[in-house]
């Protein structure tokens, strides 16, 4: 564990300094690259002509009424509307437009199932041209609307694998002009039924089963289990492996293939024009309570966002094939992969599996197969490969990528270098994208579709034009270079939030309340001399593990669901792949043994209540958690434990004995870490 002392997170949490690190001047980007300098003066005529310069942008796509006003708050900040008055169709742009012109015949999607022959070649691949998609939209949105009845604003949730019915799927939605809210195919029976219920889902979209190395996950199954809890009026399956003991429930349930089955084969559905701010979708994501939070985004300014990012970002041709590895179940798939790639028309890759099956060059095989040249993938990723060794990629031909971005978690300088090594032959662009869900599309990034200054290994540089993101102290105030602050954004952005579905007041006090007119990321963030922005990690009770979002809380609710236990704290500690792992305390009721066999058991059912990824690396039994006087627990002191750093101020600390227990546990880990 200690191995990482190159991890960002650890700097911060050890208190340490981070080291900035040098330019590193690009071989092959000549032509775009400035001076930072000049960029700024870039950033600060962008911020000067605000409106006019995104309304610019909006101009590019096509809206079936243009907009009366650029932004407005309505009824009153922090209820942003953008390109208030303008119609338009999230579907119409990612289809129709490229079907209707001379990219009718390109390939959007080129997709590869997980299963390999004894060669290792795929065993299944489907390519889609943009003709393709815009007839498969059109006959899934003609089968909700004509055989379903769902209507503009009804919410459908769907919970499928990463197969092309996924996109087609949500365009089909956006389509008519309902509301998707996509639940993560690796998340559990009981994180899909409080999603179903919270956003009031008509109707489940789903599948019978998926590959997922090697293995079959039997999806329809856990969907029951959902739906035991939270009803819907119908349920879709589609056959993704045709396994013939699939339970399925009249009249609610229906396969995919027969609601198709006839569906006229040139089905044409008029896209719904639908208003600037209304919903395309919801999307849950953890926070610091245990109730996973139902972001909303609208379609009009995220459209343009995402649209914004594509060019500047990824700095997409029509010559390239974009890859982005995400999973559409979490916000980066929704804008690189389902609307991102599709409103500029490019060709892209989706991959089904598991990215080391049968064997850890799955990835470069398919770089190589497809000539991918426009790679965005994520730390943890970068971080296992490194691990398996070089080896691996050198078996491949990836002199295709041209450019390549990371996103979901600092990226270590360590695993920057190799990346940029091994996978761009020291000379791509290669940035660090910072967002989240709440922002809809990248915010701070090298943009070398339009400039680029200099790189450096495992910083996200400077905000983009457009946007006025900063690092603030305790009251507000920009930070001096090389002091940890909290990341704002000073101003609205067209891909922001929409709020929390059915919750304003939680919206303002998460987003809003912090610092008074500022939206409040949650993240440690410092500046260097340059103004480049390293964003940290989390500041608040929320986890990064392997990029993806877990609250504390909600770990720790799912531990006090199983009948031993009394109390949980969790928190994250380094991980040398995923950048954090969950390691939980636990407090027994009176009576219950600790041991090897609860311990599983107890992570089990964090897997089965949250999903895999929430499985705590170690559970520490311990007879009492570190506490205020008023009760609420330390999970401050328990990470200063765990980093080995100074504990800071325990005047409010009501049994020291609390924190010597947490210390002689952990130290027993090390101690066992060592020994292996
Ligand atoms: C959190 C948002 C953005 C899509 C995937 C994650 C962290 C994200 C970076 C980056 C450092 C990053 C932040 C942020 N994060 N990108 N390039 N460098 N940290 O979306 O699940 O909403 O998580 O991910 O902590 O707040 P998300």
């Amino acid at each position: 564990m200690e191995k990482l002392n190159t991890n960002t997170i650890a700097y911060y949490m050890a208190e340490k300094e981070l080291p900035f690190g040098e330019y590193i001047m690009n071989k092959t980007w000549k032509d775009r690259e400035i001076d930072i300098k000049t960029y700024w003066e870039i950033h600060r005529k962008s911020l000067e002509n605000f409106e006019e310069f995104w309304s610019s942008i909006a101009k590019e796509l096509e809206w079936f009424k243009p907009w009366d006003t650029i932004v407005t708050a309505d009824p009153a900040p922090p209820f942003y509307k953008w390109f208030v008055g303008g119609r338009l169709n999230l579907s119409y742009l990612a289809v129709d437009k490229h079907a209707k012109g001379w990219r009718k015949n390109k390939l959007a999607l080129i997709w590869e199932g997980e299963p390999v022959d004894g060669a290792g070649k795929p065993l299944e691949t489907r390519k889609l041209t943009y003709y393709d998609l815009y007839r498969e939209v059109n006959r899934v949105a003609y089968m909700l609307k004509h055989k379903f009845g769902i209507r503009k604003g009804d919410r459908i949730t769907i919970y499928l694998p990463m197969i092309p019915e996924l996109p087609i799927t949500m365009l089909a939605a956006w389509r008519i002009g309902a509301i998707t809210s996509v639940v993560f195919s690796g998340f559990s029976a009981d994180a899909l039924a409080e999603r179903i219920a919270d956003a009031g889902a008509r109707m489940l979209i789903t599948a019978d089963g998926f590959w997922r190395r090697g293995k079959v996950v039997r999806l329809k199954d856990i969907a029951d289990q959902a739906l035991e809890k939270a009803g819907v009026e119908k349920v879709v399956v589609y056959r993704r492996l045709g396994l013939d003991d699939v339970k399925m429930s009249p009249p609610r349930d229906h396969w995919w293939d027969d609601a198709m089955g006839d569906v006229p084969l040139n089905a044409y559905v008029e896209p719904e024009q639908v208003e600037s701010e209304h919903p395309s979708y919801i999307l849950y994501t953890s926070g610091t309570t245990g109730k996973p939070k139902g972001i909303v985004h609208d379609t009009g300014g995220w459209a343009v966002h995402v649209y914004a990012t594509m060019k500047w970002v990824f700095d997409i041709k029509d010559t390239d094939v974009f890859w982005c590895t995400a999973d559409i179940g979490w916000v980066t798939g929704h804008s690189y992969v389902v609307l991102g790639p599709t409103i500029v028309g490019a060709t892209q890759v989706m991959y089904e599996g598991a990215p080391d099956y049968p064997q850890p060059d799955r990835w470069w095989s398919i770089i190589e197969r497809y000539g991918v040249s426009v790679f965005y993938t994520s730390p943890t990723a970068i971080r296992m490969f490194m691990r398996y060794g070089e080896e691996w990629v050198r078996r491949h031909d990836l002199s295709s990528i041209r450019l390549m971005h990371s996103v979901g978690e600092p990226i270590n300088p360590e695993a920057w270098r190799w990346a940029y090594k091994n996978l761009g032959r020291e000379e791509v662009a290669f940035g660090s994208t910072w967002w989240m869900t709440e922002t809809g599309g990248i915010v701070i990034s090298h943009a070398p579709g339009f400039y680029l200054v200099p790189m450096k290994a495992g910083t996200n540089g400077p905000p983009l034009p457009g946007f006025e993101a900063d690092v603030v102290d305790e009251e507000g105030r920009p930070v001096a270079p090389g002091v940890r602050g909290y990341l704002v954004i000073k101003r609205p952005w067209p891909g922001m939030l929409h709020g929390i579905w059915g919750d304003p007041d939680r919206y303002i006090k998460t987003y809003w309340s912090k610092f008074p007119g500022m939206f409040y990321a949650g993240d440690y963030a410092v500046k260097d001399g340059d103004g480049y922005i390293w964003v940290l990690g989390r500041a608040d009770e929320v986890l990064k593990v392997a990029g993806h979002r877990l609250g504390t809380y909600e770990l720790e609710s799912a531990l006090i669901e199983h009948p031993a236990v009394a109390e949980a704290a969790v928190i994250g500690i380094p991980d040398e792949v995923k950048g954090e792992a969950p390691i939980a305390y636990v407090v027994l009721k009176q009576g219950v043994q600790p041991g090897e066999a609860l311990a599983k058991e107890l992570r089990d059912h964090v897997r089965k209540t949250i999903g895999p990824i929430a499985e705590p690396a170690h559970i520490f039994f311990v007879t009492k958690l570190p506490k205020t006087r008023s009760g609420k627990i330390m999970r401050r002191l328990l990470r200063a434990v765990a980093m080995n750093a100074p504990l800071g101020d325990v005047t409010t600390l009501e049994d020291e004995a609390s924190v010597e227990e947490a210390k002689k546990a952990y130290e027993e880990l090390r101690a066992e870490i060592e020994r292996k």
